[in-house]
């Protein structure tokens, strides 16, 4: 089998920071409007009184800091408590390919790659801007790139997915370079109003370049050892939002139609399904995990990434072997991953293993085996 590396990645950070301090102090103000607004029923014992959210609670529950998004003003609105993005014609570059253009840019000057050295584009991310056509080929185009170029949407899991899709189709010689990018703007099916999860997550954008090793000129070269991805249906994490919501006479505000979980149950959930994938990954290519020099995990949740390497390695996690990024830019959904390894590895040395891993709705989880070169 020919030899497939990531040969660079890049990194768009929105412009603007909202630290936890700022996120309590709208959502507590969008609770004390709600509450006045609802007094005389909660009065009446008709309806519970929305509670306080807490810095403290954030930070111990998720080991969230802060997020970058890429509007403040209205999610920071008590009245409003979503972005407020101006719309843009169809001859303009949409706001999701925009920001995706940026990270390739950077992944494309890491790899030492051209447009004409790239020929495939997957576009992966949790939610789409638009139903057709794809954001993927409206990158393609923006980036001047030929081929073929589709979206694709495993939630928290698309870039491992994504990056798998890559590595075959190098191998089956249908495409030499892949851009596997993941613009992942989350403040937009966030549900700013829900205190159990309205700190989670944060905007961005990844891009890597997946590429035969026989091409690849970069200094910073990673093999990919192999790709394992596994799915197991659930509804703990979920968003109804869809094409058929208008058919069904259903409220476009209603809670469903943004993200919402049941956290404790997925915690619960999928902390063993991520650890089992891992283990009988690394055990399909006689790697030991106490052999991984690092872990590059899906960006969650502090303790859950902690446990995760705890039943890997037999003991505590520190940051050097699983490196966290949540705390300054929460759950970016499937950027999380690439952030991580974008950030946490210029250290690492010729034949260092480490370990992606990604995991989230579905229940999904996608790992992706690679060796410094
Ligand atoms: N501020 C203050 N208190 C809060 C709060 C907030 N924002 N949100 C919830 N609480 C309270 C709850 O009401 C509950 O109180 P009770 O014990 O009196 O009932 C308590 O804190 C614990 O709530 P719980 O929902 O069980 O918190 P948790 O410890 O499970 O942490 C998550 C919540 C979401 C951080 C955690 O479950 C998680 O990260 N799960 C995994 C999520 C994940 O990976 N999702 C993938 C997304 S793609």
């Amino acid at each position: 089998m020919s030899a497939v590396v990531i040969s660079g990645t890049g990194l768009y950070q929105p412009p603007h920071t909202i630290t936890n301090a700022e996120l309590v102090q709208a959502f507590n103000a969008y609770v004390d409007l709600q509450n006045a607004q609802n007094a005389a029923q909660i009065e009446a014992g008709e309806r519970e009184p929305l509670a306080h959210s807490s810095v403290e609670f954030i930070e111990k529950a998720s080991g969230i800091k802060q997020r970058y998004v890429m509007d403040k003003s209205g999610v920071l609105d008590p009245h409003r408590m979503y972005p407020r993005f101006t719309p843009r014609a169809d001859d303009e570059l949409s706001l999701m390919a925009e920001i995706a253009v940026d990270a390739c840019h950077k992944a494309m000057a890491a790899a030492g790659k051209k447009p004409e050295d790239i020929d495939a584009v997957i576009c992966g991310a949790s939610n789409m801007q638009r139903a057709y056509p794809a954001v993927a080929v409206e990158i393609q185009q923006a980036l001047g790139i030929n081929g073929y170029a589709f979206d694709m949407n495993v939630a928290c899991s698309t870039a491992t997915f994504a990056m798998e899709q890559a590595v075959n189709a190098l191998r089956a010689g249908s495409a030499k370079c892949v851009l596997v990018v993941n613009p992942e703007i989350t403040s937009a099916h966030q549900e700013w109003r829900d205190r159990d999860c309205h700190f989670i997550f944060g905007d961005v954008a990844t891009a890597s370049v997946v590429e035969l090793a026989e091409t690849a000129t970069s200094a910073d070269q990673w093999e990919v050892l192999g790709t394992k991805l596994a799915t197991q249906f659930s509804n703990n994490i979920r968003n109804n939002f869809g094409f058929m919501n208008r058919c069904e006479d259903t409220d476009p505000n209603a809670r469903d139609k943004t993200f919402r979980q049941e956290g404790r149950k997925v915690f619960k959930e999928v902390v063993p399904i991520a650890a089992a994938h891992i283990e009988s990954h690394l055990a399909a290519l006689s790697v030991e995990p106490t052999a991984v020099r690092r872990y590059w995990l899906h960006q969650a949740n502090q303790s859950m990434n902690q446990l995760v390497v705890k039943r890997l390695i037999g003991g505590e996690a520190g940051a050097d072997v699983a490196p966290l990024i949540l705390d300054e830019y929460a759950n970016t959904s499937s950027a999380g991953v690439v952030i991580a390894f974008h950030k946490h590895h210029a250290d690492m040395a010729k034949g260092d293993v480490g370990v992606l891993c990604s995991f989230g709705a579905g229940y999904s989880v996608g790992s992706v085996v690679i060796r410094k070169r």
